[in-house]
Formats: structure tokens, C-alpha cells, sequence
């Protein structure tokens, strides 16, 4: 049997057990892949009639299994567990389920379904929403149109960094094809194509970042107008989904042309096109047209403390979660430009291995990963080296954020086991893990100059591997 055969039949025998059961507390992560998983077997459920609570945190450490085994009796973890088996069956025993695709401890419980161990990889082939789908899609065939949040989910995780999805991912993307509720197209891949008037399109982009127009609307709005765009139609600011067909070639030449005047090779400048994602029965004015979009509003409400008006978005509430999780997104948006400033003030250091900062309180620990993301853009890191962001998590803990590029990756980095082989070797409160490009842990404070160390010796040795 083949990889993709054996998974399915791991999610036969998982589906067949839910069946079985009922009540159920449904543990999903608090980002967009997270939020996406958790609804998807939230609907899955609902479905079967089941009964079911959702609660969403943003990692399963230890403390947190014993505080959630206390809320139920069966529980299904989406989008995190692979990381924490041991202590999943030491505290829940057999009533658990895991949904996962970061790097897994080796384990031969039997309600595990990840893509690793089938020979697929879990980083960039399919997400956590994917994974839930693949079992979704188990219960009842007519589950095929909860394939369009695997797609945001996948998104959400930035699994399509090549360009486009891949892999596993790429069948569910025809799934949701099929649907006719999701449309692929090439085109300009900035955030905002739909949300943000064409000045701040270009002025806040940080993926990447427009040299000589970045965070300068006036510089910005010039050189739109120079490339013979208007920026206005009638007393509305366009945005690039209101130009049409022909304004769009010349927008998009013109910021592949700025890129490579200003040194970015060809290929960086050109990687600017690539799949985009527009879901087809959502309001054209909406975020949640863009598959990219759907999943930063949910980022916006899950790494906001606010979960559940992310979930019920997913469910399909477009009334008044829809309004509230608005608002958050311009929350998160404030906090993300905030976020880049204090770290430009303050600046960047560098070690052998890695570069890093250490925010303290001045960005949230949820939010501090993105952040250090959006920094490989930039002007203040190279791309030689990853990143390492250090946020206050409480008074004696320190969150992890760490971010890599696809080509570190490709020289032998993996930041899930970096990190998750620091922090056993830590002990104490030390626990973490994720994947190759992008990892996180938490350590506490008196760790933090012996984890550095580590990180010097252990990436130093990755690399040469
Ligand atoms: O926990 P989960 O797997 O859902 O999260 C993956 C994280 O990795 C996301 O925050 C995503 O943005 C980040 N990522 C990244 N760069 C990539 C791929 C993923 O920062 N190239
Ligand atoms: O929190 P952050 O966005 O930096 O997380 C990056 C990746 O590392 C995510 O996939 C997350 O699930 C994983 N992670 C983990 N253990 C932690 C913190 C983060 O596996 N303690
Ligand atoms: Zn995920």
C-alpha cells in the first residue's frame, strides 16, 4: 500500500471510532490553519448529529492538557498534539484523537493521523485544516465543500510560499474546485488585492518590501500615477481588484520593474505572480473573497483572544461575527505595523547562527512569529540565517518565535527539531516545536542565555549535515 492509501485508511479507522462516540470537545490552535481545522470538524459533527464544544488555545503545554482533560470526555486535537503524544496519553488515556501536521514524536497510538508518517510532509504539502478535511471527508462525502477552508487554512500556514499549493493540497484544491466555490487564477500575489486602496497596497506591503515606497503613501501614490493609474474613481480610493485587465498588467510591470531597479534578482521580482485563490461566493468587496485575506481576518480574531467569532465566520455567520471579526482585523493590523516599528527602532542583533530580538512586553507573544516573518522582507536581516524573536509570555516565561527562509531549509535547517531538541535538553518549563521554516517554543527567563548558546551550536551543525 502506498502512503496516500495507508492515510486514508488511518482516517477510516478514526472516522468509524468518532462514529462510536459522542461528546466531544474539539482542541484546535488559535491561528488561521488552527481555526479552520476546528471548524471544519466542528461542521463534520454537526453533521452527524454529534454533540460537541470547541475550545481553542494557543499551545498545548503541559499545564494546559491537565486543564483541558477536565473538560469532557472525548477529544479531538486539530492542528497541534503530533508534539505532545506522551503527555496526551498519560493524561487522557484512549479518548483522544489527533489531527496534525507539524513534525510528530515517534508513536504508534492509533488515532494519530499525520502526513509524516505516511511520506508526506507535513510542512509544505498539507495543513491541519487539510488533515481534518482528509477525515471530514470520511465521515460523509458531503463534506467536499468544507475543502475551501483546507484551502484558506493552507494558505493561512503560508504553505503555498512556492508560488502555489502543492502536494496533497493541490487535491483539495480541486475538490474545492469543483465545488465551484474556489477559483485559481495567476496573478499579483500582495496582500490587500482586494481590501487595501492602491497607495497603502504598495506603502504597507511587507511581503515584500517596496524600496524608496515603503511605508511613504506620498512616494507610493506618485509613482502609481506615474505609471498612468488613477487612484481615485470619483471620490472612492481604487483598490487593485477595481482595475481592470489592462491597468493590472501595467501595475504589476510596473512594481516587477521597481524591484529589479532596486536589485531584487529576476526571479525574487517575478515570484510577485503566482496562484492567488478567490473564493467565488463571497461578496466581491469582502476580505474573505481572497483565500489570503479569509485567513489573516482569522488570524485577527484567534491570536486576538477571540476565537470563537473567527470559528463562526468559518461556520458561515456573515452578520455579526462577520462585523466583529472587521473590527479585529484593523486591531491586528494596527498591532502588526506597530509591531515592525518597535523593531526597526530598536533594531536587530546578530549571533554566529541566528539573528534575534527580544520584544519583552512590546509586542504580544501571539503575534510576535508574524512579525519576525515579515522582517526577512527587509532591509534589517539578511537571508542567511534565521531568525529568532523573544517575547514576554509571563513573569518568569519567555515565548519563542522563529522563522526561516526555503533556503536555509534546503541546507539541512529544521526549526521544529532545533527547538523542540533544545528545550527537552532545557528541561523545566522548556517545551516546543513546529516546523522546518517556521518553530516556536517557551523557555524560562534564566534558560534564555544557555538556549542561545544551543541555538549557536545546534543550527551550525544542522547546516552542516
Ligand atoms: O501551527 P501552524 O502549523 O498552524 O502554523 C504554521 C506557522 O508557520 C504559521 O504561523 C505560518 O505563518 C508560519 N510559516 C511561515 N513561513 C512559511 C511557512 C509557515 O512563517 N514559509
Ligand atoms: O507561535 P508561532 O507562530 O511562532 O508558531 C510557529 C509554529 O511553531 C506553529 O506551527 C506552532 O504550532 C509551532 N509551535 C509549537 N510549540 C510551541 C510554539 C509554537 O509547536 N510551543
Ligand atoms: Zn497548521
Amino acid at each position: 500500500m502506498g502512503g496516500w492509501e495507508k492515510l486514508k485508511e488511518r482516517n477510516k479507522l478514526i472516522a468509524s471510532e468518532i462514529k462510536k462516540r459522542d461528546d466531544f470537545v474539539i482542541v484546535n490552535h488559535h491561528d488561521a490553519d488552527g481555526l479552520c481545522a476546528g471548524a471544519i470538524i466542528a461542521k463534520a459533527l454537526e453533521r452527524k448529529g454529534k454533540k460537541f464544544t470547541n475550545k481553542t488555545t494557543k499551545q498545548l503545554y503541559s499545564e494546559t492538557i491537565k486543564e483541558i482533560k477536565e473538560m469532557g470526555k472525548n477529544f479531538i486535537f486539530v492542528d497541534f498534539g503530533s508534539g505532545q503524544m506522551d503527555l496526551l496519553e498519560e493524561n487522557i488515556k484512549e479518548n483522544f484523537f489527533v489531527i496534525d501536521h507539524h513534525q510528530p514524536k515517534q508513536s504508534e497510538y492509533k488515532f494519530h493521523s499525520n502526513p509524516f508518517f505516511f511520506g508526506f510532509d507535513g510542512g509544505n504539502e498539507i495543513s491541519g485544516s487539510g488533515m481534518t478535511y482528509l477525515l471530514a471527508k470520511e465521515l460523509n462525502e458531503k463534506n467536499k465543500d468544507l475543502s475551501v477552508l483546507a484551502v484558506v487554512g493552507a494558505v493561512g500556514d503560508m504553505q503555498d510560499f512556492k508560488g502555489k499549493l502543492e502536494g496533497i493540497n493541490r487535491k483539495i484544491l480541486e475538490d474545492a474546485e469543483k465545488t465551484g466555490m474556489i477559483k485559481k487564477e495567476n496573478d499579483l500575489r500582495l496582500y490587500g488585492r482586494i481590501s487595501r486602496p492602491l497607495t497603502q497596497f504598495i506603502s504597507y506591503s511587507s511581503n515584500p518590501v517596496f524600496p524608496g515606497l515603503a511605508a511613504d503613501d506620498k512616494a507610493s501614490a506618485e509613482f502609481i500615477s506615474e505609471n498612468g493609474i488613477e487612484l481615485r474613481q470619483g471620490d472612492k480610493w481604487r483598490t487593485y481588484s477595481d482595475l481592470n485587465e489592462k491597468e493590472k498588467k501595467k501595475f504589476t510591470s510596473a512594481l516587477i520593474m521597481h524591484l529589479i531597479q532596486n536589485g531584487f534578482s529576476e526571479w525574487k521580482a517575478k515570484n510577485l505572480i503566482g496562484e492567488t485563490y478567490t473564493l467565488l461566493k463571497e461578496n466581491p468587496k469582502s476580505p474573505l473573497r481572497d483565500a489570503k485575506e479569509f485567513a489573516t481576518l482569522l488570524n485577527s480574531c484567534g491570536r486576538n483572544g477571540q476565537p470563537e467569532i473567527g470559528l463562526a465566520v468559518c461556520m458561515g455567520d456573515r452578520i455579526n461575527a462577520y462585523q466583529n471579526a472587521m473590527e479585529l482585523l484593523l486591531e491586528h493590523r494596527r498591532q502588526l505595523r506597530e509591531g515592525i516599528e518597535w523593531v526597526h527602532k530598536n533594531g536587530v542583533e546578530e549571533e554566529k547562527a541566528f539573528y534575534f530580538f527580544d520584544s519583552g512586553e512590546n509586542i504580544k507573544e501571539e503575534i510576535v512569529g508574524i512579525i519576525a516573518g515579515m522582517l526577512y522582507g527587509s532591509k534589517l536581516i539578511g537571508q542567511n540565517k534565521p531568525i529568532i524573536a523573544f517575547a514576554k509570555q509571563s513573569e518568569d516565561l519567555i515565548k519563542v518565535s522563529a522563522r526561516a527562509t526555503e533556503d536555509l531549509v534546503e541546507k539541512g535547517l529544521n526549526l521544529g527539531k532545533l527547538l523542540r531538541e533544545s528545550c527537552s535538553e532545557l528541561g523545566g518549563k522548556a517545551e516546543g516545536g513546529g516546523h522546518k521554516i517556521a518553530a516556536g517554543c517557551r523557555i524560562s527567563k534564566e534558560q534564555q542565555k544557555e538556549f542561545k548558546e544551543k541555538l549557536n551550536d545546534k543550527i551550525e551543525s544542522q547546516m552542516q549535515n
